[in-house]
Formats: structure tokens, C-alpha cells, sequence
């Protein structure tokens, strides 16, 4: 054979052999637990065609435990770059089919390699994880390359969107750089996330669990928060990650790219002109108001079956991106609680890290009452959404639809946090409390000594309600911008949005603030 028809059947035989990963035995093995390969994966990710490997031959240099013998070109990494609509995009797979997809010294350093080109081009990072952990026969030199990851995704962090996709396991020490990136989807069944397995916990504490109630999807869905997207399988998966790369800037010098829409702005609701029921106890779905008011309905939930008391998510307003920010009444009365403090505050801080304005729509009666709330930390939680809200400098778009009360009120994004732009439907009440305890607190003497005690009451309450339970106070001070009826908050919002996209709010110079964390 001709020395150069000899290497390009060299180049061929290398590349093939990274792209046969851990061979067919093994690719049938992870088609078989309904799972997609790595490469088949960053396929179904990428635009069509678009996908450039970066460091196919990249080998691991382990000579322990006969390692040396059993080198796969690759290193257990399917890394490089595409477009996501047309949009540059980088991106790792770690393939389960070569040494279990666990990360060795090398497989570290190629996502390390990514994560640096993501940075320095200004995009998204997307890494697909499917892994065994720190490759065991590598020692300290697998730790050392998640370290480095951990470090990259750390400097990275509030400059480009990082996305960590967990489509298998993910254990000890290797969750915290999903922790650490900006939004974290699980393939329901199929992947796992803990620091310490079941069989660890069972020596150490004697608790039983199982793979599934510890580290699966809907554990870390509902229980844990650390996850923000569940999904049936790793389609669902790619689905969701391409639709949230289109909602988001590239990198944070970048605003999201706006999307033309033909739903009128000035589309009416009439769907919200009676949404507040008249019995403020009583509960509505804040949903109908978030769908009525973002273009064609369309509104990809965050978190959703977390802290479900308080709503968060993106739509488009106009065309242009929004984080909705909501309490939500059907739930604990749309109180805000430890959870609902700390999802809310990490969203305000990515938006507003990703110059993606905030539209909060407001019906909280308070923080959730408590002593396991309080011994929780209730303070230094709840100064989380707070410190967000008032950190964030992006455009802050604010509806109250009933109840802003105490506290909470200047919480959730009021006026006098640098609210930009807002409003209160007729319903909206703004108090220090509602009236039931507001009368009970400072007319106690007068109800205890009247002749009649509960008609006394209840003239004391009506009395309150028309005084301070209505937007009118607040409008007359100028803490609210307008009254509007809730039909126009479409229209209303999207031209206030449009005022205010060029918005630039200069802060103090300093190194970081700090944060209650
Ligand atoms: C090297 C590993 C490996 C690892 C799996 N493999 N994990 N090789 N290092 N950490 C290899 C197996 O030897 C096997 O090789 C192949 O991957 C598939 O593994 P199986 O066990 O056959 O698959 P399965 O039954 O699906 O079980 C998957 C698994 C299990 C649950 C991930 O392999 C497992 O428990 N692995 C160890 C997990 C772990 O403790 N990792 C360390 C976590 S601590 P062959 O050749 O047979 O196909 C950690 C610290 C990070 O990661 C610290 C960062 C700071």
C-alpha cells in the first residue's frame, strides 16, 4: 500500500475506532435501558449536519491496572461545537458505553477544552451527562480534572448559559458541577443524582431507600429543587434544552434574540377581568393570568413542581423574552416559604445575570408562618428573593392582582425595590396585613368592650377593607404607576416592556455583593 493511502487508511481505522465508543455489546446494552448513545444524542441536539468534533483521538494516559491495554480513542467524551437554530452552541456527551462514561484525567480535560471555547466565543454550554463518576483506576487525577471543571463552570457562571442534561448516573463528588450550572434537566427513570448511594447511607445511618426515592428525577423535581426539568425520556430531554437555548441570550453581553410574533399586543383578556375571585380566601390559578398576558400561551415552566407557591418561567412578551416570576394563590396561599424564597431568588439572579427582563405578577399574603419555617431560616431565605430583586437591574415589569401584604409586598418586586414599571389591577390590595388580623391586632380592646363583639368586628373589618384594602392608597403615593382592568395587562405590559429595553441602571463598582446565602 503507498505510504499515503496507508495513512489515510490509519486516520480512518483511529477515527472509526472512536466512533465504535465501547463497541456494539455495549451500545445495544444502553439502547436496551432506553437510552440514546452519546453520539446519538448530540445528534438529535444539534442542527442537522452542524456538529464539529473537537479532540476525537484524544487517548487517557492511566498505566495502572492494566489500563494501557485497554485504550479507546475518545476517552469516554464525545465533545465540540454546533448550532442550536442557527446559533453556536458547545457541547459535551459522556458515553456510558466506554469505561462507564466515568471521567479520567483526559475525558476531564477535553470537557475542560469546551468549556474554555464556550467562554472565550461568548455561547451556551450544554453537557450531556451519563457517567460512572471519577474513573476509579485514575485516582487523584480524576478529581483534579473535576476540580477543573468545577472551576470553569464557577468563571463562567452569569457570562454564558450553562446547561447540564443528567441522562444516567451522576454520583458523589461529580453532581456539583450540574449544581453549579444554570439549569439542570433529568430523564425521569433513567438517571440518578446523589452524593452518597444507598448502600453508603445504610451502613452510615441505617436509613433504606432506594436508587429512585434518593436520587431520581422526581425526587429532585419536588423534593430537593435541584433539578428543573423532568422529562420521559432523552428526547423529551433535547427538546426541552433546544427550546430553553432559544429563549436565551448567547452570553451576557448579548440580549435574547427577539421572536417575531402574531399575537397582537393589544389583545384584550377577557378571561382576566374576572380571574381574582370576590372572597379573598379564596384560591385561583395564577397560571390563566401568565398564559393570558405572554404571547400565544406559550410559557416554559422552571421548576415546576418545586416550591409549586410560587411560579417561575419564560414566555415571550411582544417577541421578547420575559421571566415570570408569579405567586401562585392554589398554593399555600401563594405564601412565601423557604423554597419558594431561594427558586425565585436564583431565577431573578439568572435573568437578571442574562439581561432578560422580570414581569412578576403579585398575590402574597405574607411568609409562611412557622416555628419549622423560622428554625429553617425563613430570614436569611426570604433575604434571598429580596436581595435578588433589588440587585437586579434588568427591566422589572410588576402586576398585583390581589394581596401584596407586609413585607412580602416590598419583597415581591415593589416599587420602592426599583420596581420600573408597576401596576395593580382593582382587586389589588396593598396592606401590612389583611383585614381579619389588621382589626384583631389594633381595635382588640374596642371588639373586647363592645356590647356587641362580632358586629363590632365586622364594622371594624369593612372599614379597613375600604380604607387599605384597594390599590388607591398606593396609586395616590405613586407606589403604584397606574390602576388598569386586568383585560388591558397584555396590551399595558408590552408597551411598558418596549419603553424600558434599553434600560441601563449604573450600581456602586465593588467585587460582589453579599448575598444571604
Ligand atoms: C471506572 C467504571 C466506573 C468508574 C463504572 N465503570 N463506573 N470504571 N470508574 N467510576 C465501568 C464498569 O467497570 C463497567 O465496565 C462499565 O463502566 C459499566 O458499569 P456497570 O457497573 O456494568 O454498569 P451498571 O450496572 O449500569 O452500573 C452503573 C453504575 C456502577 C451505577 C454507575 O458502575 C457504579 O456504581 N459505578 C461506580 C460509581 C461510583 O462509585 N463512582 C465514584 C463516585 S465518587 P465494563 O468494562 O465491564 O463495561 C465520584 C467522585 C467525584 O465520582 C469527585 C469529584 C470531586
Amino acid at each position: 500500500m503507498p505510504a499515503d493511502e496507508a495513512r489515510i487508511e490509519d486516520l480512518r481505522r483511529r477515527k472509526a475506532q472512536a466512533e465504535a465508543g465501547g463497541g456494539q455489546a455495549r451500545i445495544a446494552a444502553q439502547h436496551s435501558k432506553g437510552k440514546m448513545t452519546a453520539r446519538e444524542r448530540i445528534d438529535q441536539l444539534l442542527d442537522e449536519g452542524s456538529f464539529m468534533e473537537v479532540d476525537p483521538l484524544v487517548e487517557h494516559r492511566c498505566r495502572d491496572f492494566d489500563m494501557d491495554r485497554n485504550v479507546i480513542p475518545g476517552d469516554g467524551v464525545v465533545c465540540g461545537h454546533g448550532t442550536i437554530d442557527g446559533r453556536t452552541v458547545y457541547c459535551f456527551a459522556q458515553d456510558f458505553t466506554v469505561y462507564g462514561g466515568s471521567l479520567g484525567e483526559m475525558h476531564g480535560l477535553k470537557i475542560c477544552k469546551i468549556l474554555d471555547m464556550a467562554l472565550k466565543t461568548g455561547s451556551p454550554v450544554i453537557g450531556l451527562n451519563d457517567s460512572g463518576g471519577a474513573r476509579i483506576q485514575e485516582g487523584v487525577a480524576s478529581l483534579g480534572s473535576y476540580a477543573e471543571i468545577f472551576f470553569r463552570n464557577v468563571r463562567a457562571s452569569g457570562v454564558i448559559p450553562q446547561i447540564s442534561v443528567i441522562m444516567g448516573p451522576c454520583a458523589g463528588g461529580a453532581v456539583y458541577s450540574p449544581a453549579i450550572t444554570d439549569f439542570v434537566v433529568m430523564v425521569d427513570k433513567t438517571s440518578h443524582m446523589f452524593i452518597t448511594g444507598p448502600e453508603v447511607i445504610k451502613t452510615v445511618t441505617n436509613e433504606e431507600v432506594s436508587f429512585e426515592d434518593l436520587g431520581g428525577a422526581n425526587t429532585h423535581a419536588s423534593k430537593s429543587g435541584v433539578t428543573h426539568f423532568t422529562t420521559e425520556d432523552d428526547q423529551e430531554a433535547i427538546d426541552v434544552v433546544r427550546e430553553l437555548v432559544g429563549l436565551l441570550p448567547s452570553n451576557n453581553l448579548e440580549k435574547p434574540v427577539p421572536l417575531p410574533t402574531s399575537d397582537p399586543i393589544d389583545r384584550k383578556s377577557e378571561e382576566l377581568q374576572d380571574l381574582v375571585p370576590d372572597d379573598p380566601k379564596k384560591p385561583y390559578d395564577i397560571m390563566t393570568a401568565v398564559t393570558e398576558v405572554v404571547d400565544d400561551g406559550a410559557f416554559l415552566e422552571v421548576q415546576q413542581d418545586f416550591a409549586r407557591n410560587i411560579v417561575v418561567g419564560f414566555g415571550r412578551l411582544g417577541g421578547h423574552t420575559v421571566g415570570v416570576v408569579a405567586n401562585q394563590p392554589e398554593v399555600l396561599a401563594g405564601c412565601l416559604d423557604i423554597d419558594a424564597s431561594v427558586k425565585a431568588a436564583r431565577f431573578v439572579r439568572f435573568c437578571d445575570a442574562f439581561n432578560i427582563p422580570l414581569l412578576t405578577f403579585v398575590d402574597v399574603p405574607g411568609f409562611l408562618p412557622g416555628a419549622s419555617q423560622e428554625w429553617g431560616g425563613i430570614i436569611r431565605h426570604g433575604a434571598k428573593l429580596l436581595y435578588a430583586y433589588a440587585e437586579a437591574t434588568v427591566p422589572k415589569l410588576t402586576v398585583i392582582t390581589r394581596k401584596a401584604y407586609g413585607g412580602a409586598y416590598d419583597v415581591m418586586s415593589s416599587k420602592h425595590i426599583r420596581g420600573d414599571y408597576n401596576i395593580g389591577w382593582p382587586t389589588a390590595q396593598l396592606a401590612v396585613m389583611g383585614a381579619e388580623g389588621a382589626v384583631q391586632i389594633i381595635h382588640k380592646r374596642r371588639i373586647e368592650s363592645s356590647g356587641n363583639p362580632e358586629q363590632e368586628r365586622g364594622r371594624l373589618v369593612d372599614d379597613y377593607t375600604e380604607t387599605f384594602a384597594n390599590p388607591y392608597r398606593a396609586a395616590a403615593l405613586g407606589y403604584l404607576d397606574d390602576v388598569i382592568q386586568p383585560r388591558e395587562t397584555r396590551m399595558v405590559m408590552s408597551k411598558a416592556l418596549g419603553a424600558l429595553l434599553e434600560k441601563e441602571e449604573i450600581r456602586p463598582a465593588r467585587k460582589h455583593g453579599n448575598i444571604p446565602l
